[in-house]
């Protein structure tokens, strides 16, 4: 059990039952909790620098809604050095976990990429997330200048650079599109979480973590299953995967 939570959240958890803490990548604290009724929460809480993920992650849940099946958010908390986000839990499984889910490795290709055409078909009129480069450079230089980097990545900043010789194209994208943050639910239904990078960015952020994410599970790649299921590009642009995996180790 955790120490001091905000009276509201004290209130509304007093009635229910704790799961076992997990700590994500992000250093964030994750928390299920089950209800005797059957329903089933997610509480993510978020101190110091890691609060602002959690911020926007509570934005995009609320641009999100009624564009994408996504956990509801049920109450979100700010502290001075806390951030607390409570939300409902999508039934189902992340995609990670295959082997209970029962689900070939190429169908599961086949899901993802299939539910990724529908995230990048989202109309970004009036979305004001903006992932984009002009956006994300600066913070990669911030975080090169600042050393907070993970001292192993051989390829510097000015690598980055380099390769950033692309016009976008821009969609709504997920932002962290690995098999764990795709919830599959009944009837092979695809669900979102772990929304904190969403916005507006080129398609192939989304592709080229994909990508990344697969290969932890099988040395298969799946391509051409992505290019017929995706069906929005018709080759796969390699170095753009490749300028997304490098930028996405700038976080
Ligand atoms: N609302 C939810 N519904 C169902 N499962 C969830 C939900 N939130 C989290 N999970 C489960 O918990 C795991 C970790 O949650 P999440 O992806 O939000 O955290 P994380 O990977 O640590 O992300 P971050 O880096 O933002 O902290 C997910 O992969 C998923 O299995
Ligand atoms: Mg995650």
């Amino acid at each position: 059990m955790i120490h001091k939570l905000p009276n509201e959240l004290n209130i509304f958890f007093g009635k229910y039952q704790w799961e076992e803490p997990s700590t994500g990548e992000s250093g964030d604290k994750i928390y299920q909790i089950n209800c005797k009724d059957g329903k089933s929460y997610f509480l993510k809480i978020a101190i110091g620098s890691n609060q602002s993920n959690l911020i926007f992650e509570n934005q995009a849940l609320a641009w999100i809604k009624n564009k994408f099946l996504a956990p509801s958010v049920v109450k979100f908390i700010k502290e001075p050095d806390v951030t607390y986000l409570l939300t409902t839990a999508l039934e189902g499984q992340d995609a990670s976990k295959f082997s209970i889910l029962n689900i070939s490795e190429a169908e599961m290709m086949k899901l993802l990429a299939n539910t990724l055409r529908r995230i990048h078909q989202i109309p970004i009129d009036n979305c004001t997330m903006d992932q984009g480069l002009a956006t994300r450079i600066p913070q990669a230089k911030k975080r090169w200048e600042l050393d907070l980097m993970d001292k192993n990545i051989s390829d510097p900043y000015e690598s980055l650079i380099q390769k950033c010789n692309f016009q976008e194209d821009q969609v709504f994208t997920h932002g962290d599109y690995c098999l764990a943050n795709i919830i599959i639910g009944k009837n092979n239904s695809t669900g979102l979480i772990d929304l904190g990078r969403a916005g507006v960015s080129d398609r192939y952020q989304d592709i080229s973590l994909l990508f990344r994410s697969f290969k932890y599970y099988t040395s298969k790649r799946f391509e051409d299953i992505f290019l017929s299921e995706y069906g929005l590009i018709d080759y796969l642009d390699r170095e753009k995967i490749e300028f997304y995996q490098l930028l996405d180790t700038f976080l």
